[in-house]
């Protein structure tokens, strides 16, 4: 595409963005299955190494398919945003070979012995065992509060010192609860402390968090930006391009966490719809949640579309629509809703999220497994608690499924 048109729409970004010219010419970028690069003489080779020259070396270290991948994100994340100086932002994204890989590199590139890390209940739980039970091993202390009270987190910052980074996930895994990122986000930074946000939820279509001046955006893309369950992986983006370029790019290449051609690619082809992708998933999301909240066997649905949401006004503030994820409880508990998995006919019963099929899982069971049942209900895990991906197919029949699987 000639960088000189401006593209004016999200969709025509997720589209062309990111994409180079192939040499050979073919239209969509192949898969560069080369663990390593050729140098026309020993000098490129050493060029390449100094930095003096462009170009790959070591898949490890970086290849095609994954610079198409983090050039397109940083589009998608920075589009339509500018800097203090009114330029457009610069940012720079790292693909990983997981998300849980991603945020391995944020945290050790960031954290060192003695400091801590702030953040919230009703967290991927992964994440909250890398922060509560790997870091401690290395020095690095977790503060966890409901950081949806301002006073809480202006608590947690003036009793710990050592705050130097608040890591936030809005909408959160598997309640949905939502944080304010500008709110927090001013905080923190009166305090000099670095925040990062797991945009998986959401994606930057419908939330953009360097708009609210956060450091890091972080992804699974295993969820909506790849968009078809084909692929593991994980993006961390950054505003400070030296640390990205230095710490952060260092930190990746000496954990070996590095993406692979095939699922770059595949990463690359998701991307392209995702404008179009969200819409549909989020109108379909929207339907059902009216559909749960006013069907007699559920108890409580967990929908930030809702006015019933407790932060219906948050996400309202800070997404463009609500997104696709929910969760939800049928009144006779948790054996109602094994039932009501167990019943579905075309809805499909597995753990993850962002897939063009509607897909359910059972958190306390499986995704937050890991966390210790005291524990479960501070991060709002209910054994009730069913948690829905509402996907791509026409709306009828995703609420024809459930209303037969609800008899
Ligand atoms: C919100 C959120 N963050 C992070 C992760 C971890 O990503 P991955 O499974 O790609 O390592 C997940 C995975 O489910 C998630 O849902």
């Amino acid at each position: 595409m000639d960088k000189s048109f401006p593209l004016s729409g999200f969709g025509s970004a997720a589209l062309h963005a990111g994409h180079k010219q192939d040499p050979l010419y073919a239209h969509v970028t192949p898969i560069y299955a080369s663990s390593t690069f050729v140098y026309d003489e020993a000098e490129q080779g050493m060029r390449r190494f100094s930095g003096e020259e462009e170009g790959y070396i070591y898949s490890r270290w970086g290849n095609p398919n994954f610079s198409e991948a983090e050039r397109k994100i940083v589009a998608l994340e920075a589009f339509g945003l500018k800097d203090e100086k009114g330029n457009e932002l610069q940012l720079k994204a790292l693909l990983h070979s997981s998300g849980m890989a991603a945020l391995s590199s944020l945290m050790i590139s960031n954290l060192k012995k003695g400091d801590k890390v702030l953040s919230h209940y009703s967290l991927y739980s992964g994440l909250e065992e890398l922060i509560t039970k790997i870091l401690p091993q290395y020095g690095v202390e977790a503060i966890i509060t409901d950081l949806r009270d301002l006073n809480k987190a202006k608590e947690a910052i003036k009793a710990n010192p050592g705050i130097k980074l608040m890591h936030l996930e809005t909408p959160a895994n598997p309640t949905l609860k939502c944080v304010d990122i500008l709110e927090l986000t001013t905080l923190a930074k009166e305090k000099n402390i670095l925040v990062s946000i797991d945009n998986t939820f959401a994606t930057p279509y419908l939330q953009q968090p360097f708009r609210f001046g956060v450091d890091y955006v972080f992804h699974s893309t295993t969820k909506f930006l790849n968009g078809h369950g084909t692929a593991i992986g994980g993006v961390l983006v950054g505003r400070d391009l030296a640390k990205m370029n230095g710490d952060v790019t260092k930190t990746q290449r000496i954990l070996g966490s590095n993406s692979n051609p095939f699922d770059a690619f595949l990463l690359n082809l998701g991307l392209k719809t995702l404008e179009l992708r969200m819409e549909r998933h989020c109108s379909n999301a929207m339907e059902v949640a009216k559909f749960l909240a006013g069907h007699a066997a559920v108890a409580k649905v967990n929908y930030n579309g809702l006015e019933t949401h407790p932060d219906y006004a948050v996400a309202k503030k800070q997404m463009k629509h609500a997104g696709a994820m929910m969760s939800f409880e049928l009144k006779n508990g948790k054996q109602a809703g094994v039932d009501f998995m167990n019943k579905l006919k075309m809805c499909v019963r597995t753990v993850s999220l962002g897939t063009a099929e509607t897909i359910l899982c059972h958190p306390a069971s499986m995704t937050h497994y890991a966390i210790p049942d005291e524990e479960k209900e501070k991060y709002g895990i209910t054994e009730g608690l069913i948690r829905l991906s509402v996907g791509l197919e026409n709306i009828q029949d995703i609420l024809n499924d459930f209303d037969q699987a609800l008899r």
